[in-house]
């Protein structure tokens, strides 16, 4: 653990990508209340947001998605390149995160900054990491799926349990400044989730252009562009020969992959740790 991750309020996270400096750095980063923030847990929808997040606020411009690296263009809250990108932010500017509710800065809970909350299947989640743990070279090898299982289910992986971070900003008193979007209603109609999360950002976009930042932030525009990929990125780092980042891009592929032995144990370890919760979600 120590030379591949560092713990942070017991998250497991990549030293890699993030250092003591870079979570200090967020903790006192200053939220305007135009800022855009897209939250997730690993896995379940971050880079598409940093796709369209672009193009809703500026009304499709492609400029920013053809020209700056996703990592750069809406950083992440909690990583190291935050501070060297801080200053050239478009404005409105739009983050990601995948830290917990509890977890934000304190200038994040007094500002109006809005929120977008993706939620994607564990089930489907827990089989994107394991193929990114594979190919990425700052993260630990995961073992065999049922081991990688393991650690998921205990929150041994990037970012601690699923089930906290859900419940974390499901329960958040934030009322209207965040919206819930779900990865599967996503690639079922990305249309629709286009208009949902521009009325929700305040911007009224035509028709025409919902139509084009969908066939941008399609999956396979996504794949064939360089700043969304991770192209960039030298093969040491992350091997797309092993598995792409943009891997497959749909809903249940877990059905691929788990047993029915890992299914009971999986929905059993999760349903009991949403015991109780007021909130319903579209997965079983
Ligand atoms: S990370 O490491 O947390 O930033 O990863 P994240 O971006 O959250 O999740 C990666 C998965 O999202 C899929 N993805 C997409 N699916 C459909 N359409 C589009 N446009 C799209 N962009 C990213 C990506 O393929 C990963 O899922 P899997 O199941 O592994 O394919």
């Amino acid at each position: 653990c120590d030379e591949m991750y560092l713990r942070y309020h017991g998250l497991l996270l990549p030293r890699e990508t993030h250092s003591d400096e870079s979570l200090e750095f967020a903790q006192e980063f200053k939220f305007e209340d135009d800022d855009v923030m897209a939250v997730t847990y690993p896995k379940s929808g971050t880079i598409w947001m940093q796709e369209i997040l672009p193009l809703v606020l500026n009304g499709g411009d492609l400029t920013p998605i053809h020209t700056i690296p996703n990592w750069d263009r809406v950083p992440w809250l909690e990583e190291k390149r935050l501070a060297l990108v801080v200053d050239k932010l478009a404005s409105p500017r739009a983050l990601v995160t995948h830290f917990p509710y509890n977890l934000m800065p304190p200038s994040f809970y007094t500002a109006k900054a809005k929120v977008i909350y993706v939620m994607r299947n564990p089930k489907d989640i827990m089989v994107s990491s394991y193929y990114f743990h594979q190919m990425a070279g700052f993260l630990e090898d995961p073992g065999t799926f049922d081991e990688f299982m393991d650690k998921f289910l205990e929150g041994e992986v990037l970012c601690g349990k699923w089930t906290d971070h859900m419940k974390s900003w499901r329960n958040s008193a934030l009322g209207d400044r965040i919206m819930y979007i779900t990865y599967e209603e996503m690639v079922q109609d990305l249309p629709a989730s286009l208009r949902r999360i521009s009325d929700f950002l305040g911007r009224n976009l035509t028709e025409e252009v919902i139509q084009k930042i969908a066939e941008h932030c399609s999956f396979k525009a996504m794949k064939t562009n360089n700043m969304s990929n991770f192209s960039l990125i030298p093969n040491v780092y992350m091997d797309s020969d092993k598995s792409p980042f943009l891997r497959k891009g749909t809903v249940g592929d877990w059905k691929n992959h788990f047993s029915s032995e890992q299914l009971a144990r999986f929905i059993s370890v999760i349903s009991k740790e949403l015991e109780g919760e007021s909130f319903s979600l579209p997965w079983s």
